[in-house]
């Protein structure tokens, strides 16, 4: 299966969304909370229309940069938001450019094809400044899947981010959402 940006597009045309929050998620929410740092620079990646956008400028952010390549759901999220404050980058996480405080992760790592897993830590290392961090939750759970969200567990996040992060925590996630409990690791990955 490829997962390139008409899949993706696809499944927004045809609203067949099963991620999709009508809110900001609880796990997310917990984290923006821990940042102090108002303007400090976030990027969401695979973002699609989530509400974590407009959560983030509620809480007064004011450099917040929202990345898909899928072009329905950001044009949903701008009309959401209704706003310039936050930037919005229609383009492959892979291509992207920048320099951030943050990245927020929340079922992006969990969409990509399994040969994109390996490049996903590398390319979060070269996007964050020197003291930037990865925030967010990661799915563990195993399965044999054959299509979107895979699992994984935190063994294997270990081998995979540990060469570019120190990892500051992973631990079961006690505030997901009902339909991902117990499913969840909440963690801090910090850049090395
Ligand atoms: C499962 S959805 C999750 C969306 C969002 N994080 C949420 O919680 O609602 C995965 C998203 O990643 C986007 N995506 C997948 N691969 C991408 C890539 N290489 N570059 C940019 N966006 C990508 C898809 O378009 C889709 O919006």
């Amino acid at each position: 299966m490829i997962l390139d940006k008409h899949y993706w597009t696809q499944r927004y045309q045809q609203d067949d969304t099963p991620w999709q929050l009508s809110h900001a998620s609880a796990p997310l929410k917990h984290v923006i909370s821990q940042i102090e740092d108002k303007n400090c620079s976030i990027l969401i990646p695979g973002a699609g229309n989530s509400r974590d956008a407009s959560y983030l400028l509620q809480q007064g952010f004011t450099n917040v940069h929202i990345l898909d390549f899928a072009e329905p759901a950001l044009e949903s999220l701008q009309q959401q938001i209704e706003s310039d404050e936050i930037t919005l980058h229609l383009e492959d996480f892979f291509d992207h450019e920048g320099s951030y405080d943050f990245i927020l992760e929340q079922t992006f790592f969990c969409a990509l094809e399994s040969r994109f897993r390996e490049s996903y830590p590398k390319k979060c290392h070269d996007l964050l400044k020197s003291d930037g961090a990865i925030k967010g939750v990661l799915f563990q759970f195993e399965s044999d899947r054959t299509e979107p969200p895979y699992g994984g567990n935190a063994e294997e996040y270990r081998r995979l981010f540990s060469p570019f992060f120190e990892i500051k925590s992973m631990e079961n996630c006690e505030i997901s959402e009902p339909d991902r409990r117990g499913r969840e690791l909440l963690i801090h990955f910090l850049k090395k």
